[in-house]
């Protein structure tokens, strides 16, 4: 269905200028966060069946993620809701030579034709721009295979009162929600997806294992003691309202 807040995601690219497209066009590359991002597509793709089994990559913006994984011999199909986008996408992918093993196409996430047709679908910072996640969630699991897998990349609890998401809401009228594990694995329940795992986002595992430390290194120290705690909660009992990465099986 057609509202106002799609609207927004349609317009997005055109309304960001021209340094907002060439961002887009150049992603990983050109974003801050760039070594977050190849950590989080090489951790994805670590979780996928072996190519060339089928992807389908929803909101996949301006297809840097359906250009890699295609690039490692996966057959991919790259889904967005904006026609600009997937021009931009189409744009992109000339540069690199995947040849058929890449189709781009337009359309609303939730409400997708796909049936039985996949091994995995993949949101990638694109749930949390859903109006329903539940007929999201819907559309990839009717687009899986039995035994296909659904893997999310999504913010969790505060993302829709963080800065930088009111300020996206009020210039460009996208929606920005909140979009923890708890709720995507709920939905995948209701989907009927049969299990889940929530993994931590590699921003999380940098913040424990590669992140320079200032504090004393005696082993007792309470810096330490909090990090031991943080890592046996990540590997035990994972917080189901954190951002994370999260793979369910139909
Ligand atoms: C934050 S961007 C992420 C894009 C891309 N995955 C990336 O990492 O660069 C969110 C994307 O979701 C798309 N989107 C939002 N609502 C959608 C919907 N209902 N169906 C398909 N795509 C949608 C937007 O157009 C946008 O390209």
């Amino acid at each position: 269905m057609q509202t106002v807040a799609k609207e927004g995601e349609q317009d997005y690219l055109a309304n960001i200028g021209e340094m907002g497209r060439t961002h887009c066009l150049n992603k990983p590359f050109s974003d801050t966060y760039c070594g977050m991002n190849l950590t989080s597509i090489g951790t994805i793709m670590s979780l996928l069946p072996p190519a060339p089994a089928r992807i389908l990559d929803l909101g996949c913006g301006g297809g840097w993620t359906s250009i890699f994984l295609a690039r490692h011999g996966y057959e991919v199909v790259g889904q967005d809701i904006a026609a600009d986008m997937i021009e931009l996408a189409r744009e992109n992918a000339g540069l690199y030579r995947v040849g058929d093993h890449l189709q781009f196409i337009c359309g609303d996430f939730e409400s997708l034709d796909f049936q039985d047709h996949f091994d995995a679908a993949i949101f990638f910072d694109s749930l949390h721009h859903a109006e329903d996640e539940a007929l999201a969630i819907r559309s990839a699991y009717r687009a899986l295979k039995p035994g296909g897998i659904l893997i999310t990349h999504e913010p969790g609890e505060g993302h829709a009162i963080h800065p930088q998401s009111i300020q996206a809401m009020e210039l460009y009228g996208v929606t920005e929600r909140d979009m923890p594990p708890q709720l995507i694995i709920a939905r995948g329940k209701e989907a009927g997806f049969v299990d889940a795992r929530i993994l931590p986002m590699p921003e999380e595992l940098f913040s424990i294992f590669y992140k320079r430390r200032t504090y004393p290194k005696h082993l007792l120290s309470k810096r330490r003691f909090n990090i031991s705690r943080r890592v046996l909660r990540l590997l035990f009992k994972p917080d189901p309202a954190k951002g994370a990465i999260v793979i369910q099986t139909k």
